[in-house]
């Protein structure tokens, strides 16, 4: 970057790069390039990028790679800029964005039912497009609008994981843009290390233009709960938990059930789903498990796009949701072999009970995954939580403004109490919650598959190009 010859070529190569169309690319002096280029998503995290380009075609991305890597910027891709840390636009100033609004292509081999789409999909067009184009599915997060670049190559937990796997299992070939600026496919059977280090850290190693999944016969019959809770004293609200947590690590639990329970500062929410019959679900007995005075709901659904529609997600997105806020949060992630102790849960209340959250809007989620997820090696992807059983995140928001120290304290403390019990549980953090005050994140995100990421990040991008705070680093 450095001297004003050099920006102002650097700016020549990108407008180039995208095809020598203006609109094509912004840049800090643009009109309005915060508010329509920028689009901070956590306003907590102010990121000014030197330059957002939209590209229209692979190539045009591999361009843009070769400026940033000729000019010594930093580039990140960005989807549906729903990172929490702000990682689309760089986690920091000056980088380079590659917006993948162009590239939301979608189509479904008939023969195969794999599903070939872009990263600017939203995970609700996706669905949308799978099921009209032959009543298929995939499993995913709850969140409509993110976009499936960020989410299907960091992890994807939701209802259907437990089933099917993570988002990124689905994945079966990527076409990516690598810090040389050559394109290439990964796969099982071609570019085999590309392939492991996108599935769940493609941000420090490329941009993905392409995916390839294999999809699921939508299931035809679900049924969704939802049980609110109004207790009262500490106590009542950790036997919930504790009862809760017991449930869920039965070794003999469907992975038809999905579960996930929420914290607010007045209410705890117990809701999931069942993807079966409501036969089936009576089983489970609930109702007498988890007994509530207040009037809960129970659907039962036979429409896929139901089933994965509002109901759930409504619980979390009515404090955080498509438009951008202050926000900070924080992850942990439990094991069958470290569960909560009793003690712990008991802490956690009483710690809630007792300290000044600073902002009403906050929460805490306990959701189960496991399943599926679960029976793949952990060494077979980058994404290195096949023992999580459910994960908890810590989750603080004010719709005012930037977050406050008290709030800040109360959300740490939260994270400390779990952390301090359960060492091992602080041991885990899901990179698609990311907390960009976490020391020695990467350790946490990656675990026992970071080594291996270290080194083909040294091969792959030795200039670093690809660079977000939090991501594999070059050590030597
Ligand atoms: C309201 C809300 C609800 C959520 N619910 C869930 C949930 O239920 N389950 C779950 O698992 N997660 C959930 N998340 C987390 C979400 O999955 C991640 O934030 C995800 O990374 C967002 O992807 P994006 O494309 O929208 O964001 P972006 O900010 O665009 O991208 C996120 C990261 O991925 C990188 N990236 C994006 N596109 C590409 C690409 N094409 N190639 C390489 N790298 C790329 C970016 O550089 C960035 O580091 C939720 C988030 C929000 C805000
Ligand atoms: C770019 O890097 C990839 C992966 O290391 C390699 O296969 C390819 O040959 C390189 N291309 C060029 C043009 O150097
Ligand atoms: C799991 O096993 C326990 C103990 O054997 C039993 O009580 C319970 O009903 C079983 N649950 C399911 C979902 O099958």
């Amino acid at each position: 970057m450095g001297n004003t010859t050099s920006i102002a070529a650097g700016r020549d190569c990108l407008v180039s790069a995208v095809g020598g169309v203006a609109a094509h690319v912004a840049f800090q002096d643009s009109l309005l390039y915060q508010a329509t280029a920028v689009e901070l998503y956590n306003l907590n995290i102010p990121v000014t990028p030197a330059a957002v380009t939209y590209p229209q075609s692979t190539d045009e991305i591999a361009a843009v790679v070769k400026c940033a890597s000729d000019y010594d910027y930093k580039v990140q891709a960005r989807s549906g800029g729903h990172s929490f840390g702000n990682y689309g636009l760089g986690g920091q100033n000056g980088a380079i964005v590659i917006d993948m609004k162009h590239f939301s292509q979608f189509s479904l081999d008939k023969s195969t039912f794999i599903a070939t789409f872009g990263p600017g999909t939203t995970l609700g067009n996706l669905d949308t497009e799978l099921y009209h184009a032959g009543n298929r599915a995939m499993a995913h997060g709850i969140c409509p609008t993110i976009r499936t670049g960020g989410h299907l190559t960091m992890g994807g937990l939701g209802p259907a994981a437990r089933q099917w796997g993570l988002a990124l299992d689905h994945v079966e070939e990527v076409e990516v843009v690598l810090a040389n600026s050559s394109v290439v496919r990964a796969s099982d059977t071609q570019n085999q290390d590309v392939f492991f280090a996108v599935k769940g850290a493609a941000a420090s190693f490329g941009i993905v233009t392409e995916f390839k999944v294999r999809t699921e016969e939508a299931p035809g019959l679900a049924v969704q709960y939802s049980f609110p809770f109004n207790l009262g004293t500490p106590a009542e609200k950790a036997k919930l938990v504790k009862d809760w947590q017991a449930f869920i690590a039965q070794e003999n639990l469907s992975w038809k059930f999905y579960s996930n329970m929420v914290i607010f500062d007045g209410q705890i929410i117990l809701e999931g789903i069942f993807f079966g019959s409501k036969k089936e679900y009576d089983e489970l007995d609930l109702e007498n498990k988890f007994p509530t005075s207040e009037p809960g709901t129970v659907l039962v659904l036979t429409d896929w796009l139901g089933m994965i529609g509002h109901g759930l997600e409504d619980t979390i997105l009515r404090l955080v949701g498509n438009s951008p806020t202050w926000f900070y949060a924080k992850s942990l992630g439990f094991t069958p072999s470290t569960l909560i102790s009793d003690s712990a849960i008991d802490g956690l209340f009483d710690y809630i009970h007792k300290t000044n959250p600073g902002t009403l809007a906050w929460f805490v989620t306990l959701s189960l995954e496991g399943g599926a997820i679960n029976t793949v090696s952990e060494d077979a992807t980058a994404y290195g939580h096949r023992d999580v059983l459910f994960w908890v995140q810590i989750f603080v928001a004010n719709p005012l403004g930037p977050i406050s120290q008290t709030t800040y304290d109360f959300a740490d403390g939260l994270y400390n109490v779990l952390a301090q019990a359960v060492p091992d549980s602080a041991g885990h953090a899901y990179l698609g919650c990311p907390d960009p005050k976490l020391p020695d994140a990467q350790r946490a995100y990656w675990r026992s598959n970071l080594p291996r990421l270290e080194e083909l990040k040294r091969d792959l991008d030795p200039k670093d190009i690809f660079y977000n705070p939090q991501g594999v680093q070059i050590v030597s």
